[in-house]
């Protein structure tokens, strides 16, 4: 099976001139079908740059980036944002909902952006948010959430359009213990489930450890562990 993510001598530097920091070099990755794999590393040494890049959310400075083996730099800003919705799920480390929104509108918001149909599109976020365990806070907004329903909303936001692969930037970093065991138990079962691959960044070896790969960066470089 095709690669569902690819990235072939990936470079990306900040800035430029006197002022450019180079955070990534030359890196090769390739993300199969079901795959889960962690990408781990200090603080600051560039995991979210290299996230942001898989998910052409940002542009690489050097080498390409393939989604569903379309080089994101051939394509206008609009069809990159189809090809990501297609194929990809977020989730953040901070849940990005959006706070005037109850937890159904924005489970089932990626759903209505792509015109399906709102009745549809609602009873379908109403099924994930009980797989997720949110079937009494439905109608709540995230303000009336604790942090880890909030992150619960976020990954069945993510999950709903059924992605080929779920990238996740520290997911459960600002959770306690118990909530952050939770939240990852979830992620994998729901992963699990619907056969999507995962790829997670996180500096932390247990939420590390529970995937199939790691892959550890630094110095702008990754290394398979
Ligand atoms: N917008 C930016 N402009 C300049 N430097 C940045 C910017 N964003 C991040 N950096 C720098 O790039 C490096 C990598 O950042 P980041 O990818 O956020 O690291 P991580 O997610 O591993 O903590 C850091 O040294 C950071 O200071
Ligand atoms: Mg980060």
């Amino acid at each position: 099976m095709s690669d569902i993510i690819e990235c072939r001598s990936l470079g990306f530097s900040y800035g430029d001139g006197n002022s450019k920091t180079s955070v990534l070099k030359n890196l090769d990755i390739r993300v199969k079908p079901n795959e889960k794999i962690a990408i781990i590393g200090q603080s600051g040494c560039g995991k979210s740059t290299l996230l942001n890049l898989l998910a052409g959310l940002d542009m690489p400075s050097e080498g390409e980036v393939l989604i569903d083996n379309v080089n994101i730099s051939s394509l206008k800003e609009r069809q990159r944002t189809e090809l990501r919705a297609k194929h990809l799920g977020f989730v953040f480390q901070f849940h990005h909902l959006l706070n005037d929104f109850s937890a159904i509108y924005n489970t089932a918001l990626p759903l209505i952006i792509n015109h399906l149909d709102k009745n549809e599109a609602l009873t379908k976020a109403e099924n994930i948010l009980k797989k997720v365990g949110l079937e009494n806070r439905i109608n709540h907004k995230p303000s009336e959430l604790s942090g880890g329903e909030r992150q619960r909303v976020a990954i069945a936001r993510a999950m709903i359009t059924e992605p080929s692969c779920l990238l996740a930037d520290e997911p459960t970093g600002n959770l306690d213990e118990q909530n952050a065991k939770e939240v990852l138990d979830l992620i994998i079962e729901l992963n699990s489930n619907q056969n999507t691959a995962l790829l997670i960044v996180t500096h932390d070896l247990s939420i590390a450890n529970r995937m199939s790969r790691q892959l550890d960066l630094t110095d702008g470089c990754l290394k398979e562990k």
